[in-house]
C-alpha cells in the first residue's frame, strides 16, 4: 500500500537542525516528502526563497525521497496542486501546538489535507531560526542550531555581529 506524499511547509529562513530532523522523520513515514518554502506574513524576510531552497537541498544529502521547492500564495492551494495526502509540521512546545492547531483547522477549511504534528526531538526543542540568528549575530557558536551549509552562508554574508 502506498504511504503517499507529505508536504512540510515553512519559512525556513534559514533551515535549522530541527527542521532537518522533521524532514527525515517525515521521509521515514511517507513515500515522498515535499519541503515547501513559503512566506510567513508575520515574519520579516531574511534570505530570498531561492537561497532558502538551495540551503535545504545542500543540507539534505542522502535523503532520497525528499524534494524542495518554493511556492507563493495560500499553502492550501499549493498543497492541493501537489496532490499531497498530508501536511506535516513539527511542534516544540505548547505555543507551537496552539499556533499549529489553528493553522491546521484553517488549512483544512481551505481544502488542504489533514495536518499531522510531530513532536520535536527533545534535544532540539530550543532550536529555532530566530534564536539561532540572534545568537550568531552576538558572536555565539551556533553549530548546534544550523547545518554546515547555513553556517557557511551566514559567514559568507558577513552578517553583523554585536
Ligand atoms: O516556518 P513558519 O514560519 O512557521 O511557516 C509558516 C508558513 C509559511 C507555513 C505559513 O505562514 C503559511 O502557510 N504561509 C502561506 C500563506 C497561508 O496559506 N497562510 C494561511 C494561514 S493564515
Amino acid at each position: 500500500m502506498s504511504k503517499g506524499t507529505a508536504v512540510c511547509p515553512g519559512s525556513f529562513d534559514p533551515v535549522t537542525l530541527g527542521h532537518l530532523d522533521l524532514f527525515r522523520r517525515a521521509a521515514a513515514v511517507f513515500d515522498r516528502v515535499v519541503v515547501l518554502v513559503m512566506h510567513n506574513e508575520e515574519k520579516p524576510g531574511f534570505l530570498d526563497a531561492e537561497t532558502r531552497v538551495r540551503l535545504i537541498r545542500e543540507s539534505l544529502d542522502g535523503t532520497e525521497n525528499v524534494s524542495v521547492r518554493s511556492a507563493s500564495g495560500l499553502l492550501a492551494e499549493a498543497v492541493r496542486s501537489l496532490g499531497a495526502d498530508a501536511v506535516v509540521k513539527g511542534v516544540r512546545n505548547q505555543a507551537d501546538l496552539e499556533y499549529e492547531a489553528d493553522m491546521a483547522r484553517i488549512n483544512l477549511s481551505l481544502g488542504a489535507p489533514e495536518t499531522l504534528l510531530l513532536p520535536a526531538d527533545p534535544a532540539l526543542r530550543h532550536v529555532s531560526t530566530s534564536n539561532g540568528l540572534q545568537l550568531f549575530r552576538l558572536g555565539a557558536d551556533v553549530s548546534g542550531f544550523f547545518p554546515p551549509a547555513v553556517l557557511k552562508e551566514l559567514v559568507s554574508r558577513g552578517e553583523p555581529r554585536a
